[in-house]
């Protein structure tokens, strides 16, 4: 079956597990991935001026690579699957474009090469890729998580063992998975002397998309550590409270209503963008792109954000109120005329960061 996303046109298989129909027939290709790679090559667009070189270290099909191509990067596409291998050098072939495309292990492959750009896209967790990623990558990494059970504390142990951190699957958990991934990136990014600095990420339809900008240095790597911190959360009235230390030093119960907490970490408390950054990436998607007004609308969203490590849901609040919600732009009116910041965010349409607790919230909206 062929599939024209973004300018190119692939050849991806019919259906997912489709043993027998002939080369490439078991390769994996995901549809709904698609804002992912639209808002990829928009990055890639973005730092044109300063990266050449892109690695698709888990190609599949080869359609991020053709993309990258497509885009004018001299692209390298890895994949430990024979009928991967044979489909990514089919469709960059098919497109006219050049690439070269191993067959390997691509933890090999990058503790061997340096590329300006690197790619991970692993099925789960990114984690047994992430310190080769970091030798290889020279100016960015792209990593995708889609494992949001363990990232967000739904599966515990997992979320655990993988991240090196306690997740909790609070009331803003897409958030938490986030932080909890880019707490691990950090960390390993900096064994290598070797600061992360997130400069776009979002959490979209089942999976964690995140930017780093790499800058080499022992003490940008030490700052970066500063940023890493504990959450206390209360998941009866949703009081919370975060402190950016390694030694923590938590709340056990809640000063706004009595109920004992729950503390999460180390989470990545700094900013998880860069809003210049991601005006760019916004201007560099072309109306072309299939998901060109979805893409340009979440970019808007995740730069307008505030930096507060923790967002809230509007409408659980007034549940637990027992209140009738009320309009989003009048609620946010509302915290500001009250002194407060707040901002929209993109984790849903009716969440929101403030700097305001809830105690303070509630006298500003009600
Ligand atoms: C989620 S798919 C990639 C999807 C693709 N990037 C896209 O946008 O459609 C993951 C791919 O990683 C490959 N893979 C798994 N382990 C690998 C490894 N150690 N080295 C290289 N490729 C690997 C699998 O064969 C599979 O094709
Ligand atoms: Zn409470």
């Amino acid at each position: 079956m062929e599939v024209s996303e973004g300018g190119v046109t692939v050849e991806v298989p019919e259906k997912r597990h489709g043993a027998s129909e002939g080369s490439g027939a078991g390769v994996f290709y995901n549809p709904v991935q698609e804002l992912n790679r639209d808002v990829t090559v928009g990055v890639l667009r973005a730092v044109a001026d300063e990266c050449d070189t892109y690695l698709d270290a888990m190609t599949a099909s080869g359609i991020r690579a053709v993309r990258a191509a497509d885009a004018g990067y001299a692209v390298t596409a890895c994949d430990v699957d024979d009928d991967a291998v044979a489909l990514a050098r089919h469709n960059l072939a098919r497109n006219d474009l050049d690439g070269e495309v191993v067959h390997r292990n691509v933890n090999a492959h990058m503790h061997e090469h340096r590329h300006d750009v690197v790619d991970l896209d692993p099925f789960g967790t990114p984690i047994p890729f992430a310190d080769a990623a970091f030798r290889s990558a020279g100016e960015y990494l792209c990593v995708t998580a889609t494992d949001t059970a363990p990232l967000c504390g739904a599966h515990f142990e997992s979320g655990v063992r993988s991240y090196g951190a306690v997740p909790r699957n609070t009331e803003f958990h897409a958030e938490m998975g986030l932080r909890v991934l880019l707490s691990a990136l950090v960390r390993t990014a900096a064994r290598y002397d070797l600061a992360a600095r997130p400069v776009l990420s979002h959490v979209s339809s089942h999976y964690v998309r995140t930017y780093l900008r790499l800058e080499s240095g022992a003490r940008a790597a030490d700052r970066q550590i500063e940023d890493l911190g504990y959450v206390d959360h209360c998941q009866q009235c949703l009081w919370r409270r975060h402190e950016a230390t390694l030694v923590a030093d938590p709340v056990t119960e809640c000063p706004n209503c009595g109920q004992s907490t729950w503390t999460a970490g180390p989470i990545w408390l700094g900013p998880a963008h860069d809003a210049d950054f991601v005006d760019r990436v916004r201007a560099s998607i072309p109306d072309t792109f299939g998901t060109a007004e979805k893409s340009r609308e979440l970019l808007d969203t995740v730069a307008g954000e505030l930096h507060r490590p923790t967002h809230y849901d509007q409408h659980k609040l007034y549940k637990r109120w027992s209140e009738p919600a009320i309009g989003m732009e009048e609620f946010l009116s509302a915290l500001r005329a009250a002194g407060h910041e707040a901002s929209r965010t993109h984790y849903g349409g009716t969440t929101f960061k403030t700097d305001a607790g809830v105690a303070a919230i509630r006298e500003a909206v009600l």
